[in-house]
């Protein structure tokens, strides 16, 4: 029989086949499930980036053949991003950044906040999407319900109490804990109707659904929009800012140096216009042209076969954890909350630390996930429902360096290459896992990491070595 594209995908994964070893001998092809941290790439963006490197030379700088080309694949490369964002040509503008977090920096550092402006957020956000804006305004953030979806009500009450303050609303496109999509269109339309601008955090949401920004008239367009390669299929180093030009221009750029001017004298500095004035040095030309050709072929996979498929492994997943004794999983589809959510999913197995739980799907199934707060610790407090005294507990434990015992979670996320297989491979082994079925763990006392007991740590060096072979 053919295989479906998402078969074909799979099979083009790079690095599906890796063999992980396991702790009753042998290996296993390991199972990754942390795609909500990144994504492995896939064959095709690796053939186009080993295509490109070919003409690899300076861009905008040097002279000549391949110069002329590389420079032309990097300004495609941000106008492929700009249209797979929906960008405004005129008015919006695509700065290649390193990730998700220099792109919320660098928007907070740019926008320009008045002494009493507010930064309206959410309890979900990721700490990219959050402390950044902690240092140039006075941050408010709206609430979640009780399965980690945004509290609709909360956002539009927290609208109204600081209206004429909210310079920004600024809200993730999906939670990197609970995997709930928040209805960026209508926030914007709300936040427009308070006289605020919106930013988006599509860290989690670029993987998983078409984005739309908009036209810059439409009251549901998106002023901002960051996002990282690396959790879209191009983990080569590029991440992106994009948004509304005239808020993006203070009198100087964010970073100064090479790049960024047309001229300098002694006296005098001549700024470069946007995208170039923030793309300060050279920048990563083959990580844009990576990330472009992931979104040219994220969109020739077409996001109905990539959200059918996504949903259908949620579904699955979420059903099978449902029916493991001892698991709990956290945001659980419920009816009064919002329907749409991505393949992420947090859990925990009751009695068991994270840690000892994560080390035990590793090194007995090959299974890879996620352990801990997931740089979300506010959403994770809220989930646990740990209130301000157990906070401030934990504030104590860690100030101290004592890690070990913080809370956490676990967290099992999914990308389109990922199969029923995978989702079983985790549940099989949660189930024994459940039962009380797995090896003794040693845990680190400082830091809580877990490793089979009395055996040696692995070795990475036995897997992987920095040194090239000498061109023979
Ligand atoms: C929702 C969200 N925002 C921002 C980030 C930060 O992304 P990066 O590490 O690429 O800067 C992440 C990373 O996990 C995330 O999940």
């Amino acid at each position: 029989m053919a295989l479906t594209t998402m078969e074909r995908l799979r099979s083009e994964t790079v690095g599906i086949d890796v063999q992980a070893p396991l702790l009753s001998g042998g290996t296993r092809a390991f199972v990754n499930l942390d795609n909500a941290s990144s994504t492995p790439t896939l064959r095709p963006i690796v053939e186009k980036v080993d295509e490109f490197i070919e003409y690899y030379t300076n861009v905008g700088r040097s002279t000549g053949f391949k110069s002329e080309v590389a420079t032309w694949a990097y300004e495609e490369s941000r106008s492929a991003i700009a249209r797979f964002l929906g960008a405004d040509p005129v008015a919006d503008t695509v700065i290649v950044t390193r990730n998700t977090t220099e792109s919320m920096n660098r928007l907070a550092t740019l926008f320009p906040f008045k002494p009493d402006s507010v930064v309206l957020t959410t309890l979900m956000e990721h700490h990219s999407n959050d402390l950044p804006w902690r240092r140039r305004a006075r941050v408010v953030y709206a609430g979640i319900n009780l399965e980690g979806s945004l509290d609709m009500d909360d956002f539009a009450a927290k609208l109204r109490e600081y209206r004429g303050k909210v310079a920004l609303v600024t809200v993730t496109g999906a939670s990197n804990v609970s995997g709930w999509v928040n209805p960026i269109h209508q926030l914007a339309r709300l936040a427009h109707e308070a006289g605020a601008l919106i930013a988006i955090d599509a860290a989690q949401i670029a993987p998983h659904r078409p984005i739309d920004m908009k036209k810059p008239e439409d009251p549901e367009r998106l002023d901002f929009v960051a996002f990282s390669g690396h959790k879209t299929y191009a983990p080569y180093g590029a991440g992106i800012l994009a948004g509304r030009k005239d808020m993006l221009h203070p009198a100087e750029p964010s970073l100064v140096g090479g790049g960024v001017v047309d001229l300098v004298t002694l006296d005098s500095i001549v700024w470069r216009g946007l995208p170039g004035r923030e793309e300060a040095g050279t920048p990563d030309v083959v990580g844009a042209v990576a990330l472009a050709a992931a979104a040219k072929l994220l969109e020739k996979v077409g996001w109905d076969n990539i959200t059918r498929h996504e949903d259908e492994l949620t579904a699955y997943a979420l059903e099978r954890l449902g029916r493991i004794p001892g698991v709990r999983v956290f945001g659980e589809a419920k009816s009064d909350g919002p329907g749409d959510r991505i393949g992420v999913i947090a859990f925990e197995v009751k009695g068991k630390s994270n840690q000892l739980v994560g080390a035990a799907l590793a090194c007995e199934a090959a299974v890879g996930v996620r352990c801990g707060l997931f740089c979300a610790h506010p959403h994770v407090f809220a989930l646990l429902g740990l209130g301000r005294e157990a906070q401030k507990h934990a504030c104590g434990d860690a100030s101290c360096g004592r890690i070990a015992d913080l809370p956490g979670v676990l967290r099992a996320s999914f990308g389109l290459y990922n199969d029923r297989s995978d989702v079983d491979a985790l549940c099989d082994t949660l189930e024994a896992i459940s039962r009380g079925e797995h090896a003794e763990y040693d845990s680190d006392p400082k830091t809580g990491e877990c490793w089979p007991k009395g055996r040696p740590r692995l070795n990475p060096a036995d897997y992987f070595s920095l040194m090239p072979r000498l061109p023979a």
